[in-house]
């Protein structure tokens, strides 16, 4: 299954049109007692009008805990989604459809329930990054952040079919080697892009930085294989989810950092950590899914209530176990 790129208009807002519509956003806000999350790939300016920013686990807990009427979803469709399962009684908008994600797009229930036939005694182990329909069909659910506890909580004996994002789980594989893990060959165009290459010619500019790279990224591999060999330093090369790259970043003696995923993030970073440097190991690494939100967008979300993301009750109960999993460990 393939979705269609959106084409992204720019919104080109002057810094006073921002500030009207931050001021318009928070009222809306206010009167519908609604709760603004937003990836860590979102515009700036998104962010900036956001109760959270953070990555997908952080923003899945908030959304299981809130007392906000309504949840206002800055990011893709699959986590609006968790979060209408995970905050059943709220009302969730997603500002804009399009907002879909080619890595969720590899895989469907259908596929699952083949995968899980051939390997009947393996327990099914899927990313956040997937249809609420492919959720009903998992033991667990995980995110990048919370991977390896995952993987732990399951029995040693166990073998695990790993889905949909093949190069997470060539990293479950690096990390915990002596598992059996058989891995979906799903990707993310955005990452798979991001290569190894592009990333040692960073290096050589800035030979102090560290590099904080995304497990989804197709030059993680690449690059512990290169630091293996002795190719690469293999100080400061570390494998992080979007909120693991926040806190190492805030808590390092590094001074400069090259940061291999979406580079919506390195606002974030530049935000809450304005004393060090990040620099994109590929500036076009961008999500034109996460994009297609803007603050007209979310405006017009809160204002005319839009777009409702609802998920069938039976769905919700069958994907429950393995969410419920995904937001206690680890
Ligand atoms: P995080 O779970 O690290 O936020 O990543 C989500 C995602 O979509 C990565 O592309
Ligand atoms: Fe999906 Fe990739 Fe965009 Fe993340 S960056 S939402 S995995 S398409």
């Amino acid at each position: 299954m393939t979705i269609a790129l959106p084409v992204l208009e720019s919104p080109a807002l002057d810094p006073q049109e921002v500030v009207g519509l931050h001021e318009e956003i928070r009222e809306l806000a206010r009167t519908r007692n609604a709760v603004i999350l937003a990836h860590n790939y979102q515009r700036p300016e998104v962010q900036d009008v956001a109760d959270l920013v953070g990555d997908s686990l952080g923003l899945s807990r908030t959304a299981a805990e809130t007392e906000a009427d309504v949840i206002a979803f800055c990011g893709v469709h699959f986590m609006a989604e968790t979060a209408a399962m995970l905050a059943p009684t709220k009302r969730v908008l997603l500002p804009d459809l399009r907002a879909g994600c080619s890595l969720a797009a590899t895989i469907t229930a259908e596929d699952v329930r083949k995968w899980k036939a051939e390997f009947p005694d393996h327990i099914a182990v899927g990313y956040v990054n997937t249809t609420a329909a492919v959720k009903a069909e998992l033991d667990y659910c995980c995110t990048s952040g919370n991977v390896l506890a995952i993987i732990d909580a399951i029995p040693k004996d166990r073998g695990i079919l790993f889905l949909p994002d093949f190069f997470l789980g060539a990293h479950i594989k690096r990390m915990r080697p002596n598992r059996r893990v058989e891995v979906w060959m799903g990707e993310c165009h955005v990452h798979k892009a991001i290569n190894a290459k592009t990333v040692n010619e960073q290096r050589l500019l800035l030979p102090d930085a560290e590099v904080l790279v995304h497990p989804e990224c197709g030059c993680a591999g690449q690059l512990i294989y290169e630091t293996g060999l002795g190719a690469v330093d293999s100080n400061g090369l570390h494998i992080l989810s979007t909120e693991g790259m926040v806190r190492h970043a805030q808590s390092s003696d590094a001074s400069t950092f090259i940061v291999a995923t979406e580079v919506g993030i390195l606002h974030r970073m530049r935000q809450l950590i304005p004393e060090k440097e990040f620099v994109a190991a590929d500036p076009q690494a961008v999500c034109q899914y996460m994009k297609t939100i803007t603050l007209e967008g979310l405006r017009d979300a809160l204002l005319h209530d839009q777009h409702v993301v609802t998920v069938p009750e039976a769905t919700r109960v069958a994907a429950m176990a393995a969410l419920d999993r995904m937001v206690q460990i680890g």
